[in-house]
């Protein structure tokens, strides 16, 4: 199974990238270095999980020390949400560069569909109406500048991805959404693929560190599917990820499993128990409540969602 996908650029991006999101400050230097230790050659990132710097030291101590070089490292971080206006994206964009380390990213994402006031913090009464198509064109920005070589969206809906479609001078290269057995995204994985829109995922395990009560781990599919093939329900929930086409970002901070989920390369899922997978009743686990508020400007789930749940 390739151990990377095309990106409609030209470029590779890895098909196993090292998430970062609630990584803590602290303890994800080490990771990052275990994971370009490992053979990760994809980190995810994001200005907003309050990491980037200390992220930044890690790669510069992997480069330095001639683990890997910048050109065969692929680098991923997204706009926040604060930062939507036109005039702040390249802002945005060169302070992640310099916490990076970098002075490029290989790929920029939009990382809500969702429009938050300037230097607001993270509540939902601080949303506002997004202009999407005008902080795209600020991102086509970036991508001319060559200070994003790649640039595309995350948690985008089918609707929101065909808006966007219809106005982009610079198609998205790639859509980052939750995706794992449990939430499969039929129909986005369909459209991505029909636009040439490569499809990462985000929360590929579950996050089962955040959703205690329900982890896609302890699903019987994934667990009787890992004890048949002798793998662990990790490695199979993230097997199932790239044998499906898409790219899948694991976080972890603990080496061990770090390593472990690196290693889904050289085995599969047999078709006939892959095609079991299609079977699994279907939930949105990461459901987009934190935007919510009756007030506010999204008032439901739902909307958020453009009903895509
Ligand atoms: P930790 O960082 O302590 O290893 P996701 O990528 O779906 O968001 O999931 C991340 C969560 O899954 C984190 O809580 C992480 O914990 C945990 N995790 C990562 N790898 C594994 C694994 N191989 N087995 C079990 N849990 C894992």
């Amino acid at each position: 199974m390739a151990s990377h996908f095309v990106l409609s650029t030209g470029a590779k991006i890895p098909s196993v990238g090292l998430g970062t999101w609630q990584s803590e400050p602290g303890v994800v230097g080490d990771a990052v270095y275990a994971a370009v230790k490992a053979g990760y050659r994809h980190i995810d990132c994001a200005q907003v999980y309050g990491n980037e710097k200390e992220i930044g030291f890690a790669l510069k101590k992997v480069f330095d020390e001639g683990i890997t070089s910048r050109q065969d490292l692929f680098i991923t971080s997204k706009l926040w949400c604060t930062n939507h206006a036109p005039e702040d994206v390249p802002v945005a964009l060169d302070g992640t560069l310099q916490d990076l380390q970098t002075d490029y990213v290989d790929l920029y994402l939009v990382h809500w569909p969702i429009r938050m006031k300037k230097g607001a913090g993270f509540s939902p009464e601080n949303v506002i109406p997004a202009d999407i198509p005008a902080t795209w064109a600020a991102m086509e920005g970036v991508y001319d500048s060559g200070k994003a070589r790649a640039i595309g969206v995350s948690n985008f809906s089918c609707k929101k991805l065909e808006d966007l479609l219809a106005v982009a001078r610079v198609p998205p290269a790639a859509n980052q959404v939750e995706c794992h057995p449990v939430w499969q995204q039929a129909k986005l994985r369909d459209l991505c693929a029909s636009k040439g829109i490569h499809f990462s995922a985000y929360s590929p395990l579950g996050s089962p560190g955040t959703f205690k009560a329900f982890t896609v781990l302890e699903h019987p599919m994934v667990v009787s599917t890992a004890e048949k093939l002798g793998k662990t329900p990790a490695q199979v929930a993230l097997r199932w990820g790239i044998q499906s086409g898409h790219s899948v970002l694991p976080k972890s901070t603990h080496e061990e499993r770090i390593k472990a989920n690196f290693d889904v390369f050289d085995w599969s899922i047999p078709s006939d128990l892959f095609a079991g997978f299609s079977e699994i009743e279907q939930t949105r686990l990461i459901r987009g409540k934190f935007w919510t508020h009756p007030e506010g400007l999204f008032k439901s789930e739902e909307e958020i969602w453009d009903g895509e749940i």
